[in-house]
């Protein structure tokens, strides 16, 4: 049974405020939930609540969020079921009775949700993952990891907001670090060579210092050739265009500011699908607008049987869009991040909608990370089979990337990976 619910101001990231909720069980036992937070976030997420006040945190505490915990939401969740989440859930869902989480805030609402799952595995005496699980929750996730960091990220130095890679010919986790560790600094090294090397962007890829979006696929390519691999078949490309950051509803076009250069929807895919050609990527996140989906079904017929399409700002993790992108066959794949829709059940309610139509699930942090690694359990326990968290370097990415190879000791040989054979569900 759940006895007390608090919630106090911490810092993310970025150093800006978040909530962190602890829930205490009548037993003892305590559970945490850290909340992150975006910065290229799409408009139809669920609200995160800031209290606005220009002269405190220039805006960014969150007090008023924490204020809803401590009141509203311990008053009407203390004495309940802390095993029954999906309950625990709705009941916030409720209380809160907007459709985008506004009243309460969703930043309060999952930081309540998460806590409550810590602390029921905690109560249970077993990981989280199989406490989310059960015993289903095995496949290990392929790593999406950012080598050059844009866009929202990066002060626009580049249009295009990540330029990643997958370990698409990895035979085991072990490997997609290694591999990953091997093309990220062959990169760093490549942009010290030519004095590009301006340090890191927001989640830890290097700040991108180039003429054209373009020429960062360069810089990838070489960096994969000198670690020693074939581009396209140890490792291969990903993009996350964010392309909502680069449009103009009023006329539809869109815009890279790196080169001045505006493009006709038609264009803007025709420009993608022509990357697709040219060099070996496997992933594109967001190719269009979160309102163009002309956009989205003109590259998703050109390249989805092999290229993976995924939509973030699109569905926002919301189970309302991610049914009506299966119903037009916009995309084959769902970015999965808790804070865009606010709780734990609703979260795993958009994987299960995503596999149950045969598209790809990645789970993601976000840009505003914490020290937390609930997301690697959440991965594990769905058997979601792909993770993003950003780069390779700081340590909020890398107490993710190393939470799974903590997962994968405690698996042991109940562990499964895919790897880049994911892709072949693409096809059908
Ligand atoms: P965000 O970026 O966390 O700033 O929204 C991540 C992404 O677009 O995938
Ligand atoms: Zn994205």
């Amino acid at each position: 049974k759940i006895e007390t619910i608090d919630a106090y101001q911490i810092y993310d990231s970025r150093g800006n405020p978040t909530i962190e909720v602890e829930v205490t069980l009548a037993s003892g036992t305590k559970g945490y939930g850290l909340v992150p937070s975006g910065a290229s976030t799409g408009q139809f997420e669920a609200l995160e609540l800031r209290d606005g006040d220009m002269h405190l945190f220039r805006g960014k505490s969150v007090f008023q969020a924490v204020g809803n915990v401590r009141s509203k939401i311990a008053t009407a969740l203390c004495g309940h079921d802390v095993f029954d989440q999906s309950g625990i859930d709705l009941v916030m869902i409720e209380l809160d009775g907007t459709p985008n989480k506004a009243c309460l805030g969703a930043n309060a609402i999952l930081g309540v949700s998460m806590a409550v799952a810590n602390a029921a595995a905690a109560e249970k005496g077993v990981p989280l993952y199989e406490s989310l699980g059960g015993t289903e929750g095995s496949l290990l996730p392929l790593p999406e990891i950012q080598i050059i960091g844009g866009g929202a990220h990066a002060n626009w130095r580049t249009d295009v907001q990540d330029f990643l890679v997958i370990a698409t010919g990895a035979k085991n986790y072990a490997e997609t670090l290694e591999i990953t560790f091997n093309v990220y600094h062959a990169a760093g090294d490549i942009m010290r060579e030519r004095n590009k090397y301006y340090g890191l962007a927001d989640e830890g890829g290097y700040w991108p210092e180039f003429e054209t979006n373009e020429a960062a696929f360069g810089v990838l390519t070489e960096a994969m050739v000198r670690a020693g691999y074939t581009p396209g078949k140890e490792a291969s490309i990903s993009l996350d265009i964010a392309a909502s950051d680069l449009y103009d509803e009023t006329t539809g076009t869109y815009h890279f500011r790196l080169e001045d250069r505006r493009f006709t929807s038609e264009e803007f895919t025709s420009l993608l699908i022509e990357w697709c050609e040219k060099y070996p990527i496997i992933s594109i996140e967001d190719p269009a607008a979160d309102t163009d989906w002309g956009g989205w079904d003109r590259i998703n017929r050109a390249v989805g049987h092999r290229v993976q399409i995924v939509g973030d700002d699109l569905f926002t993790t919301n189970l309302t869009r991610i049914r009506e992108g299966i119903r037009r066959q916009a995309a084959n794949s769902v970015l999965i991040k808790l804070n865009q829709i606010g709780t734990v059940t609703e979260t795993i309610d958009a994987i299960r909608m995503t596999q149950e139509a045969g598209w790809l699930p990645i789970v993601s942090a976000r840009s505003g990370e914490t020290e937390d690694a609930f997301i690697c359990h959440l991965a594990v326990a769905t058997n979601a089979g792909q993770l993003k968290v950003g780069s390779f370097a700081r340590s909020e990415r890398m107490v993710k990337w190393n939470e799974v190879l903590r997962i994968e000791r405690q698996l042991g040989r109940r562990a499964r990976f895919e790897g880049g054979n994911l892709f072949t569900q693409l096809a059908r």
